[in-house]
């Protein structure tokens, strides 16, 4: 028995040796627990920016992609939601939305995209060396999947994270939340620290 599960960990190692990105690409089975981390990425103005910049804020960090059909436009509308309902309270929060397309989004792009929805809203992008690894501290899944009309959707995991003033990951909610959920959890998080 032993002597089965070393040929087959031997077995698996190589597997995945051989094709570490299928690998890495694997959705996680549920939601994250342990995300979050450095990143580096470019403002809307081009300016850089980091994990850093955003110190002191409660972060609501989205990651999508602005030709996304249904997910992503609906998430930025709850958060955009929340803020209103928080009011003056929404000072200390600030929403970050991360593409995973930095092909298409531009940080022109992506200004004009996410302050349709809300103007507090921050779109970042950067190489794509920047948003995988931002991704992978986030534990977030996404693959291009190409169209036959030579356009192509992002499959994406869907989860909004929160990061504390101290940079301290929280939590991940799933994105289906409403702006009303979306602000009451906050507060009750924002009372506590
Ligand atoms: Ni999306």
């Amino acid at each position: 028995m032993r002597r089965l599960l070393i040929v087959l960990g031997f077995a698996l190692a190589m597997i995945i040796a051989a094709n570490p990105r299928a690998f890495a690409q694997l959705p996680p089975a549920g939601p994250p627990t342990a995300a979050g981390g450095p990143f580096a990425l470019t403002a809307a103005d081009g300016s850089a920016v980091t994990d850093r910049t955003y110190r002191g804020k409660w972060l609501m960090i989205y990651f999508g992609y602005t030709h996304c059909p249904d997910v992503c436009p609906t998430t930025l509308s709850e958060v955009a939601a929340a803020l209103e309902r928080l009011g003056p309270r929404a000072d200390r929060v600030q929403p970050l939305f991360i593409t995973l397309d930095p092909r298409r989004d531009t940080p022109a792009v992506l200004a004009d995209y996410v302050t349709a929805f809300d103007r507090r809203t921050v779109g970042l992008t950067g190489t794509p060396q920047q948003i995988a690894a931002a991704a992978r501290a986030y534990q977030v899944f996404y693959e291009r999947v190409d169209g036959d009309d030579g356009d192509y959707l992002i499959d994406h995991s869907s989860y909004l994270y929160v990061v504390n003033p101290d940079g301290g990951f929280v939590t991940a909610w799933p994105s289906d939340r409403t702006g009303e959920e979306l602000a009451r959890d906050l507060e009750g998080l924002m009372k506590v620290q």
